[in-house]
Formats: structure tokens, sequence, C-alpha cells
């Protein structure tokens, strides 16, 4: 009898305890967040932890009835480290998403993982043509290398840049951003006249700079990573670059609002192309500037951008499979979804799943005192124009 009214006692504090407990499994919905938290790559992780945080007080953390769980890993942007993060969220955390990825290798080494999981992987961060062909359920929200390199390329010759030295980060992105601008500037008519490529990791500048000087060219092309920008730019003053009159042009990385403020009178009147400026003059960015400011006392750069909307992404997916956590339902709803960003209209490619979007030519000047990349013409709609040909 005693035993007996003790295992009802025992059976009633389970209940008690599981309807207490913590939200049911099928309450909550997943996302595993890798991103370089350490590192040369720390800024870009640190940007889309801040943008997804930032997104989410402004949101909510339930969509259609389920919890948002975030997960945070650290990759430190080393590929091998990205494979066993995933692996291990998917198998053990059981995540819905893996998101992301600030460096090209990172968000590659994911996608085996995410194709044989059947998840959706949201790329932030990576901007190499390619990534989104390695997976069926890669979608991207951040940008290609070859929508801003074609579109400076074609900027350079019609403002009278005959010739061009490159210098670029030697890995996939810098590729891309390398083999895409010359092959707009050479069709235009433009000579490169050298072509430098630096390591990713701890890149030193100077020796590469005297080469570029002593080539004389009208301007120097360069695609260093978000996070490299402004150690760039302190030493191609050092080496007298800027009074000898070669002007920096590329893609908008080197300019990275994150970095710019600090970079100082050398980069008054940079031209870059680039999907982002925090001077982006629509009201939904002056908010997010705001927003982002207020909460982490600096600006937000395009990766913290790519965080946000890859949180939206998310976000609205989920919606419109009314909570459902299916990879296929997920990613087909993703597909042709439109939406208005930071940076201005934003849509998924139905047939790539990679990001069509503006890319804007900018100038940096002083604004109130600060460095901001004004934009002063719109190439509405970009598709990316890297992909395989099929
Ligand atoms: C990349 O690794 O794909 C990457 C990283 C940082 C950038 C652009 C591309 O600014």
């Amino acid at each position: 009898m005693l035993t007996r009214r003790r295992d009802v006692l025992l059976a009633a504090g389970a209940a008690v305890a599981l309807s207490l407990g913590p939200a049911r499994a099928e309450d909550t919905v997943k996302i595993g967040l890798i991103v370089p938290m350490t590192g040369g790559q720390a800024s870009t992780g640190k940007q889309i932890d801040n943008a997804v945080k930032l997104y989410m007080q402004q949101h909510g953390d339930t969509v259609a009835g389920k919890k948002i769980d975030v997960i945070l890993k650290d990759d430190a942007a080393i590929p091998d480290n990205t494979k066993r993060i995933a692996q291990e969220l998917i198998v053990n955390d059981k995540v819905n998403f893996i998101a992301g990825f600030g460096v090209t290798p990172a968000a590659l080494a994911a996608a085996p993982l995410a194709t044989q999981a059947k998840i959706p992987e949201v790329v932030m961060a990576a901007g190499t043509s390619i990534i989104t062909e390695k997976s069926p359920y890669i979608a991207r929200t951040s940008f290609t290398l070859a929508q801003s390199s074609t579109i400076i390329a074609d900027w350079a010759v019609k403002n009278g840049i005959k010739k061009v030295a490159t210098l670029t980060s030697d890995y996939a992105p810098g590729n891309d951003a390398l083999n895409f601008f010359r092959e707009h500037f050479t069709a235009g008519g433009g000579q490169i006249v050298e072509e430098v490529k630096v390591p990713l990791q701890n890149p030193d500048f100077a020796p590469f700079l005297q080469r570029m000087k002593d080539a004389k060219p009208d301007a120097m092309f360069v695609f260093v990573p978000a996070g490299q920008g402004g150690n760039f730019m302190k030493q191609y003053a050092e080496r007298g670059l800027d009074k000898a009159g070669i002007k920096v042009i590329g893609p908008g990385d080197v300019m990275d609002d994150d970095l710019l403020n600090d970079m100082g009178d050398a980069a008054l009147g940079t031209v870059t192309a680039h999907i982002y400026s925090a001077a982006h003059p629509s009201a939904m960015n002056k908010e997010f500037v705001a927003a982002y400011k207020k909460a982490y006392n600096n600006r937000p750069g395009f990766m913290a951008v790519g965080g946000y909307d890859g949180i939206h992404l998310i976000y609205e997916a989920l919606k419109k499979t009314g909570g459902k956590t299916d990879g296929d339902a997920l990613i087909e709803a993703m597909k042709g979804m439109k939406w208005e960003s930071p940076r201005g209209p934003i849509s998924i490619d139905p047939e790539t799943r990679d990001i069509v979007q503006n890319v804007y030519i900018r100038k940096v000047e002083k604004v109130d005192g600060e460095l901001y990349n004004v934009e002063f013409q719109t190439f509405e709609a970009v598709k990316d124009s890297g992909k395989t040909k099929k």
C-alpha cells in the first residue's frame, strides 16, 4: 500500500516537473549560429551576433507559436571547426537551421551537412559566387563579390582610369573579386599593370604597397575581407600612396563602416561599389543605425546587415510554414521572398537562392565630422553574375 502511494506521488511529481520545465522540444526552433568570434575575422562574428540579438529584441523571440533559440558558436573562421561544430549542432542539439559563416571556406565546409540533414543553411557573410551551388538548402543574405566588382570596373572605365594595380586577398572571394574586375575592366579597354595577392591571415601589406607605388597606376583595386581595411589603409598612408595620387577603388569591404571612421583623411575621396552604407538615406536605415549604435556603441557595417536580414529571412520563412520546421518547406518559403532591408530593397532569387540587391557607388566624405561612404549612384536589383553557366 505504502509503496503504491509513493509511486503515485513520484509520478505526480514527475508530471509537475515536466509541465514546469523548459519549453518542449517541439515548441522550440533552434538556430545554430556559427561565426568567427575570435581570430582575424572576429569583427564579422560580432557584427552578426549583435545584429541578430538586436532583431530579436525588436521582433520578439516567438514566431508562429514557436520559441526561437539561437545557439551561438565560435569557429574562428577555420573550416575544420565549422564542420565539427555544424555536425554537433545537427546531431546533438537537433538544430533546425545553421546560419552565419564569416568566410567562404566555412560556408563551403557546412554545405554537405546541410544537404545531408535537409535543413536550411543561411549564409549571412561569405561572398563567393559558387557557395549557393553547393547545396539546395543554402540561401544567402550577404552579397557576392561579382555584384560589386563588375560595377566598380565599369565605373573605373567610364571615369578615365586606364591603368590599375590590383591587391587581393589570396582565397576564393579575393579571386572572384579580381577575376570579375579584370574581365570588365579589360573589356572596357583598361590595363592591369600589377597584380599581387596577399595572405588571408595577418597580412603585411607594406612590401606589396611598394610594388604598387613603383607601378605608377592611376588607381589600385583592393579586396580585403571585412576587418582588414583599417590596417590596410594605415599602411597605404604610411607608404605615401595617397600622396602619390594612387586612389583606392574596389568592392566596399575595404571601407567597412565598422572601421571607416578611424581610417583618417587618407580614406577621403575613396570610391567603392557596395551593397550597404551606414549613410544609406532611408528611414529604415536611420532607425537601424541609431538602434545599433545605442545598443553597442558603434556603427553597424555590412556584416551586421547580412545578419539582420538573415534572421529576418528565418522568421519570415517560419511564418510562411506556420511554424513547421521541415527543411524543404522552409527553403521553398525563402525562395522569392522580398523585403526592405536597411541597405534598401532585397529579395531571394527563386532560381539560385542567392540575394538580389542594389549596388551603390559611394565616395568617402566627411559628414558632421565623421567619415561616411556617401552613395551617389544606384544599380537596382543586381543579381549575382558569377554562377557557373549551366
Ligand atoms: C568571404 O570569405 O567570403 C568574405 C569574407 C569577408 C568579406 C567578403 C567575403 O568582406
